[in-house]
């Protein structure tokens, strides 16, 4: 346990966790979630899910791997013994495979557009039909979409080969800074376009007549994915903290950077549709085919279609690390791998599972199953597996570990061995019986009970 590798410092810890969560989930998926449910309306309901469900589970997650110094289901073992609570991190190494073969094709079609950006193949697409006539294409050829999967696991690999110093602090202490310069370069150029305030009242104004029960399950599934909650993420990133840093003030700063980039990302997309009078509910397929024509068509396109690839490359890459990351540790701490063995063995067998995903666009088109009355192909099932199902159980558990098992009192002791940086926003909050009280009602009963409705209603039960 003394050998363990650390982050080497409390802003590197910060980055790596942030860019764990803020990905896809941010730039490919919130845009057209809010898109199609009522914008600021959904907006408003997604904070609250944030701020109420999200952030207590986040702080539960970084601590229990901070306390315990081990993977997922060797966090649950430290402090539960060989009991039943192990199945839960179990659940977080499965859910690690289910995420990233689905979440390595998405990474794998934005390297190759940023390649097809750096060829300037966006220029000759006068409409966004053309643009998904291309995607379409591109997609029913089973080795462009093997291929550029591979390309971008490779580049997961690589990382996660070279160690949590090394590796992961290091790239998430380049690309995090990389990505917030691009995309406020793409947020500045899309207010500056005429008619940029169509789309912020379309992001900023609730349409609350979207809003039914369908809307909350969203939002709350989503909250988990875009936390990367609910499988052990962010546990193995705490993991390689010590006792001495703020895991309040930490997870604070990684809830505000992911909502505020999750913002920033529909800002930069919105006005840019809107100026140029297309509809945002176009569902997953707005960022590859309604934005690279558009992007492309606006005074120095070229440059900002292949900063938005670019965008969606490192925001992919950051995150899939720590997807990875969960099950490498299992190994390494469980298994006592070497971390290289871990990371190459690991690695092939998730390589491999995600093929079903990326044959689902071309071959495996037409194996689908019945997922509530909608056809599902590999890669939708995935998706939805992991989004609506593993995430959300494995933050129901979670909740009811912390709450019951592990014990409020013995959470916020706990908590409270970090430094405090403020007052406000670090572990001191939790001095006042008042706030963690709060904590308790919020991790008891409010979490589970919520998570528990939205299964029931996924289902039919309700
Ligand atoms: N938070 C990532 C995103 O928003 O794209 C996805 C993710 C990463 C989910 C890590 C789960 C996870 F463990």
């Amino acid at each position: 346990m003394s050998n363990r590798e650390q982050w080497s410092s409390k802003t590197g810890f910060i980055l790596a966790a942030a860019g764990s969560a803020v990905g896809l989930g941010n730039i490919w998926k919130f845009p057209y979630i809010a898109g199609e449910n009522g914008g600021a309306a959904f907006l408003f309901i997604y904070l609250i899910c944030i701020l109420m469900i999200g952030l207590p589970i986040l702080n539960v997650e970084i601590l229990l791997g901070r306390t315990t110094q081990k993977n997922p289901v060797g966090a649950f073992k430290a402090l539960h013994g060989d009991s039943h609570w192990k199945y839960v991190g179990g659940l977080g190494v499965l859910a690690s495979f289910t995420i990233l073969s689905f979440y390595s094709i998405v990474g794998g079609w934005s390297v190759a557009y940023t390649f097809e950006a750096l060829r300037g193949t966006f220029h000759s697409f006068e409409t966004p039909q053309v643009a998904a006539e291309f995607f379409n294409l591109k997609n029913s050829n089973p080795a462009w979409v093997v291929g550029y999967h591979t390309i971008f696991f490779a580049m997961i690999v690589v990382i996660i080969l070279s160690g949590i110093k090394a590796g992961i602090e290091k790239a998430s202490k380049f690309l995090m800074p990389v990505l917030f310069i691009i995309l406020m370069v793409l947020v500045f150029q899309g207010l500056m376009l005429p008619d940029s305030d169509k789309g912020m009242s379309f992001l900023f104004n609730p349409d609350w007549s979207k809003i039914n029960a369908k809307t909350f399950l969203l939002a709350l599934g989503h909250a988990f994915f875009t936390l990367s909650l609910g499988m052990g993420a962010m546990m193995t990133y705490g993991s390689y903290l010590s006792d001495k840093d703020d895991v309040v003030n930490a997870s604070y700063l990684v809830a505000f950077l992911d909502t505020l980039i999750a913002i920033l990302a529909g800002v930069a997309i919105f006005t840019v549709v809107f100026s140029s009078g297309y509809d945002p509910t176009a569902g997953p397929g707005l960022v590859f085919h309604v934005l690279p024509p558009l992007l492309a068509q606006l005074p120095g396109g070229y440059i900002f279609a292949l900063l938005f690839f670019l965008l969606l490359t490192i925001a992919a890459v950051t995150s899939a690390i720590s997807i990875l990351e969960v099950s490498v540790a299992y190994l390494v701490d469980e298994m006592r791998y070497s971390r290289k063995k871990a990371t190459l063995i690991m690695g092939a067998l998730v390589y491999f599972a995600a093929i079903p995903c990326a044959l689902s666009f071309n071959v495996l088109q037409d194996v689908t199953i019945l997922v509530q009355g909608k056809a599902f192909t590999f890669f939708d099932t995935a998706d939805y597996l992991a989004s609506n199902i593993l995430l959300p159980l494995g933050g129901f558990f979670i909740a009811i570990f912390a709450g019951y098992v592990w014990g409020v009192d013995e959470v916020v002791k706990n908590l409270l061995k970090g430094n405090s940086e403020s007052v406000y926003f670090g572990n001191t909050i939790l001095e006042s019986s008042s706030s963690k009280k709060v904590f308790g009602l919020l991790i008891r009963y409010l979490s589970p009970i919520l998570i528990f409705l939205v299964f029931l209603y996924q289902f039919g039960w309700i």
